[in-house]
């Protein structure tokens, strides 16, 4: 059973750590493991494979960066050629970036079956390229491994058969649940000379909240308020750094003394940041899963999120990015406020044998 593992952006390294894995336990699974370059800094990329311990990808197609039609064509060229050559019998994608829709329709086209891990998320708002990139992949998908029962109810609505969705929790969990010893270490809160639940986590790169110099600003300015009361940790993404240069705000970051503006974190190092936060401030899907798992308030600043779950189980209020609104959200918090929840069902660090296990089933008995 020849399987492709694909991979292309940060988030993506973290989920398929727990799967290659899993395959290397078993023999009859030929697995090669493809990087797509959708990210290509040693931050975005290389300090993942070292930290999850992941190999090395077997094979690298070098895209890069570049608009989306550009980069989803790209890797669709380079991702055709190889399946050609290689002939896998499945083609496994997850997430729900730019890699992931290229892959799952380049396969499909060549009558490839695709499995999809994170399938069924739904932010139902069509502005976010990554919602796109979910419908696509999963229609064309014939594995669907769900994380959480709201996404089985949205591909029923969606008319996909039942026979192809398969509930297993959530990878990226499992990833967590092997990195928990480390979680106490405190050489990053040292680092920042920062201390235990007295500082927050902030971070964003969605477009809609960066690539709009007025939402960017109303960011900032709430974060500037906030700073005076707590120290703030802003681990800074490469497009967010690029639009702070664009729309001339580094003043307005360089003018806060209690915001720590740093590189973006490895893995351990974030998980650390969370884990040890008061509040996370964020934009992230997986910083809404992890620290609902870590029982971390998690104030979520877009106006929707595809993971409900986060927020009817889980730590996550999703607030928006107005100004007013964070900052009130933020104190209400820091006043003593708090968001108390429970891990969803199947977060327990066993999604990646669940999956594996349902693929040897139906290629293998
Ligand atoms: C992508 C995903 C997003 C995911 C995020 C995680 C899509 C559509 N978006 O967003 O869902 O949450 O990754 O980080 O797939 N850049 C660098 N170095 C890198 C990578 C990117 O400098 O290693 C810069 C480039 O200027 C690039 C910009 O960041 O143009 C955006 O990168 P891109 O991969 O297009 O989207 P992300 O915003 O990273």
């Amino acid at each position: 059973m020849k399987i492709v593992n694909v991979v292309g952006a940060r988030p993506n390294l973290i989920k398929i750590a727990p799967i290659v894995k899993e395959m290397e336990k078993y023999e009859v699974i030929e697995q090669v493991l493809l990087h797509t370059g959708q990210h290509y800094d040693y931050e975005m990329s290389q300090v993942f494979f070292e930290e999850l311990g992941l190999p090395n990808p077997d094979i690298y197609l070098g895209i890069g960066s570049a608009s989306h039609a550009a980069q989803t064509a790209k890797i669709m060229v380079e991702f055709e050629k190889f399946s050609l050559d290689w002939r896998p019998d499945l083609v496994l994608v997850v997430g729900d970036v730019n890699s992931t829709m290229a892959c799952a329709l380049t396969a499909a086209k060549l009558n490839i079956p695709v499995a999809h891990v994170e399938a069924g998320l739904r932010s139902f708002d069509r502005t976010m390229p990554e919602e796109i990139n979910r419908i696509v992949t999963d229609a064309l998908s014939s594995f669907l491994f769900t994380p959480s029962r709201d996404a089985d109810i949205n591909l029923k609505r969606e008319g996909i058969s039942e026979d192809k969705i398969f509930f297993v929790g959530n990878v990226m969990i499992d990833t967590l649940v092997s990195f928990q010893d480390k979680i106490a270490d405190t050489a990053l809160l040292q680092q920042f000379d920062l201390a235990r639940k007295n500082y927050l986590l902030f971070t964003l790169h969605r477009p809609s909240a960066v690539d709009n110099k007025i939402v960017l600003e109303g960011i900032l300015k709430a974060i500037e308020q906030i700073q005076q009361d707590i120290p703030v940790l802003f681990p800074i993404h490469p497009r967010t750094a690029q639009r702070v240069e664009d729309f001339g705000l580094v003043n307005l970051i360089e003018s806060m003394p209690n915001l720590i503006v740093t590189k973006p974190l490895g893995y351990l190092s974030n998980l650390q940041a969370m884990a040890n936060a008061k509040i996370v401030l964020t934009d992230s899907g997986g910083m809404q899963e992890e620290t609902t798992w870590l029982g971390v308030p998690c104030l979520t600043l877009r106006e929707n999120t595809e993971r409900p779950v986060t927020v009817t189980e889980g730590t996550n209020k999703v607030i928006g990015t107005g100004s007013t609104q964070i900052f009130e959200e933020t104190r209400r918090l820091l006043r003593g406020l708090t968001i108390s929840g429970r891990v969803p069902e199947l977060w327990d660090g066993m999604s990646g044998e669940r999956i594996v296990s349902h693929l040897l089933n139906n290629y293998i008995l």
